[in-house]
């Protein structure tokens, strides 16, 4: 059975870590899935996948898809998927029916979207819709132009502020999950003790309900540098390159076949 969103709060509450990856095809989340309590399909994927500088070329299409794809391969995890950029910030009747669509051609059993303060009523409306929000608070990908870059948030008291108050006011709005990216350490563990849902932190400490990392950084495919707070438990980069050579040698020898 996959995870539901009530056993993420239970986790929670008995302090629990809970364990997240994003995936975006069959194989990788096939493996990842037994050892995950929660798998994204994120549209990072626009980066990792599909090569790209930012996020923002994302399709709906692209995160269905890729969507489908994962759902397939979960037996343990929540599944939860990424609305991508532009399609929830128009209007609320457009992100509505966007959202409807990813959960009933996905099965995810959450959608993630990047938070202001002009989406809190939207939060409230999918919630009451039954479409369970993942509010992603801090630094938020999709506004990359607007940063200027992916950069660090939360560093002056006015950051802060805005930080704290949006990932609460999601939370009473009606958000499910709490996703806090690249925040300091004291501010999510605020968060993570005042509201009553979990949070998933991604360079924002160690005081997180639990923790996620984009599967490719954490297998070491990306290349160098990673982000600082990227921890590669492999260097599959490296051994994908040295069974390439090894395959080449062989192929030139007439070694294999
Ligand atoms: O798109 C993504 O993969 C994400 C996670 C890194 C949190 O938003």
């Amino acid at each position: 059975m996959k995870k539901t969103l009530q056993e993420l709060v239970a986790m929670k509450q008995r302090k629990e870590k809970i364990v997240a990856l994003t995936s975006y095809d069959f194989q990788t989340a096939q493996i990842l899935d037994e050892h995950c309590d929660f798998i994204l399909v994120g549209d990072s994927l626009g980066n990792v996948f599909q090569g790209n500088e930012t996020t923002l070329s994302v399709e709906l299409d692209d995160m269905i898809y890729h969507g489908q794809i994962v759902r397939k391969a979960l037996k343990n995890a929540h599944l939860c998927v990424d609305m991508p950029f532009m399609s929830y910030q128009a209007s609320e009747d457009t992100a509505l029916l966007n959202m409807g669509n990813v959960i009933k051609k996905t099965g995810a059993q959450s959608v993630k979207i990047e938070m202001n303060f002009s989406l809190l009523n939207l939060v409230g409306l999918a919630s009451q819709s039954g479409i369970p929000i993942v509010a992603h608070v801090g630094l938020c990908p999709q506004s990359y132009n607007t940063y200027g870059g992916y950069k660090k948030q939360g560093k002056n008291k006015d950051e802060r502020d805005f930080i704290y108050e949006l990932a609460v006011e999601s939370y009473k709005n009606g958000a499910a999950l709490i996703v806090i990216e690249g925040v300091p350490e004291d501010l999510a563990k605020k968060i993570t003790e005042d509201v009553n849902v979990p949070t998933i932190g991604i360079g924002a400490g160690k005081y997180t309900d639990g923790q996620i990392l984009v599967a490719e950084d954490m297998l070491g495919i990306t290349p160098s540098p990673r982000p600082s707070f990227v921890k590669a438990y492999a260097n599959l980069r490296e051994s994908i390159k040295k069974a390439a050579v090894e395959f080449k040698k062989d192929v030139k020898k007439s070694k294999f076949p």
